[in-house]
């Protein structure tokens, strides 16, 4: 059924409304509110993390809270702002209780949503952060310090969407040592933008 609800829909709004009346995850019982995303679709730059934790559930919007300051902290590094030429989302809409990882039934259940969501918004690149994002929207199984750094592909329609796997902004939190592993992905990120030519906040590059 979010398959069906996820295909009936025509723009973005019309596909967050499928998804706020879709009630077929569990986790949206525990939740506050329904977090779609944040930022400028069309055409921009994608990050997807993993769920909402609980700032992101008070506000109902992806990464309000200290790694969502981190990652506009990451983005303004290399030219990007949610307000501009990014746009941010989750494999999970809903918070999972305790901030656990959500099970592979709950991330499957909103996956139709987030797969038409790329679909209706045709994005520029996209970032994915963190392992949990790597193994739902591409099926990476092997670690994320192992796939972070490369360039894959992601099909929509007949376009193949650039798209990398790298460090989640609340690892990075935790594993402070690792930010310079994250800072050469989004030079490489940076210097794709470059190439393929999509909008940069003037001025505000490094
Ligand atoms: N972590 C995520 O993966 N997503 C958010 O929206 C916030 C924190």
């Amino acid at each position: 059924s979010a398959q069906a609800a996820a295909a009936a829909a025509n723009t973005l709004a019309e596909l967050q409304t499928a998804l706020e009346s879709y009630e077929g995850c569990g986790l949206k019982r525990t939740a506050t509110n329904t977090v779609f995303a944040d930022g400028t679709p069309a055409g921009g730059i994608w990050f997807i993390g993993e769920a909402p934790g609980r700032d992101e559930d008070r506000i109902g919007k992806p990464f309000v809270g200290r790694a969502g300051q981190l990652l506009d902290k990451m983005l303004l590094s290399i030219g990007l702002d949610r307000n501009v030429n990014a746009y941010i989302t989750n494999v999970q809409n809903w918070r999972p209780p305790d901030n656990r990882d959500p099970s592979p039934e709950e991330a499957a259940q909103c996956l139709p949503f987030l797969r038409r969501h790329i679909e209706l918004a045709d994005p520029g690149l996209i970032v994915l952060l963190g392992a949990v994002a790597a193994r739902h929207v591409v099926g990476i199984s092997d670690g994320i310090m192992k796939m972070r750094g490369r360039w894959l592909e992601y099909r929509v329609g007949t376009r193949m969407v650039p798209l990398m796997p790298t460090l989640h902004p609340a690892y990075l939190l935790r594993q402070p040592a690792h930010k310079k592993l994250a800072w050469r992905d989004l030079q490489a990120i940076a210097a794709r933008i470059e190439t393929i030519g999509l909008p940069r906040v003037p001025g505000r590059a490094n």
